[in-house]
């Protein structure tokens, strides 16, 4: 496994797994444990997930010890006037008494004052590492302003398609690790299907995944797919035995269309809501 230092000096491993829209107990439970045969040691969930519970317990009866695991799960926007208690009952449920990263789910709410939180929960040693999801660079530059501290990560929706360069370039300036959420488009949005990623997996002799997957390394961010078939999950995983050159980096590079896929009617809801009663 490859992995990134975080400002904090926290190392993180470079990939991992994603848990979003993995409820059932079964299904997360046999990932999770596959993928730990499999040699994943990152696990990325949230409250809002529903499944951390489920989390914990597989990464328990894993047995692999708690220093060679790193955990990320994020704070809800309904909990931000109460981020201490929200993230006791997180470490409850992960069977765990600290989490390696600790995010803010998105910029919503006093976003300014569970930051501040998560200062404070870091010096106690909770968590290892903070910083935030879905944020915007004027987010951050608030974030910066108020506290003084620079978030260590923020993870928002990047795979080919969607490169997002403003908010990377914001990013890469103040030293905030990029951590790429729906890695491969969710393998719905025919990214996998895509000719230039096919010609240069035909070239490499490995799946349109893996190169996709490599080219998040290759460009410096984590990712963690979600994956729940043991096929996937270890196609995913082997991506550190060969590297893409630079010339097949710029191909992947110019499929960018500035545009994301993922917009849950739900969140939308809940965004607007959220929106309206705040500003
Ligand atoms: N911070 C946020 O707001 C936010 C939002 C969304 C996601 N996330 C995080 O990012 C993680 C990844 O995003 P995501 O789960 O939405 O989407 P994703 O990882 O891009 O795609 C997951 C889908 O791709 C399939 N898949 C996995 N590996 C594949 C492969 N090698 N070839 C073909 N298909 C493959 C999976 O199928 P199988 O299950 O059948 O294997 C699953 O249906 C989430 O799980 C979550 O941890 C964060």
């Amino acid at each position: 496994m490859e992995y990134f230092s975080l400002l904090g000096g926290t190392k993180i491993p470079a990939f991992g797994l994603g848990t979003y829209q993995m409820t059932k107990r079964e299904v997360v439970k046999n990932s999770i444990l596959t993928a730990i045969k499999l040699g994943y040691r990152h696990f990325d969930t949230a409250e809002i997930y529903g499944n951390q519970a489920f989390v914990g317990e597989a990464l328990e009866e894993s047995g692999v010890p708690r220093n060679e695991l790193f955990i990320t799960t994020k704070i809800w926007m309904n909990h931000y006037k109460d981020v201490r208690s929200a993230l006791k009952e997180d470490l409850k449920r992960l069977r765990t008494d600290y989490v390696d990263l600790l995010l803010l789910h998105q910029p919503l709410c006093n976003y300014v004052d569970a930051f501040k939180e998560l200062i404070k929960l870091k010096k106690e040693g909770l968590v290892k590492a903070i910083g935030v999801s879905n944020f915007e660079n004027e987010h951050i530059h608030k974030l910066i302003e108020k506290t003084g501290v620079i978030p260590e990560v923020n993870q928002i929706e990047i795979h080919p398609f969607c490169q997002r360069k403003e908010q990377v370039d914001y990013c890469k300036r103040n030293g905030i690790l990029i951590e790429d959420w729906y890695p491969l488009a969710n393998a719905k949005s025919k990214l996998l299907d895509n000719e230039v990623i096919k010609e240069i997996a035909k070239k490499y002799d490995k799946t349109p995944g893996q190169i996709i997957l490599r080219w998040h390394f290759e460009i410096g961010h984590v990712a963690f797919p979600r994956a729940t078939s043991e096929a996937h999950l270890k196609e995913n995983i082997e991506i550190f035995n060969f590297a893409l050159n630079k010339e097949d980096v710029e191909k992947i590079n110019a499929l960018d269309t500035g545009k994301g896929y993922d917009k849950p009617v739900w969140l939308k809801k809940i965004t607007e809501t959220l929106k309206k009663a705040n500003h």
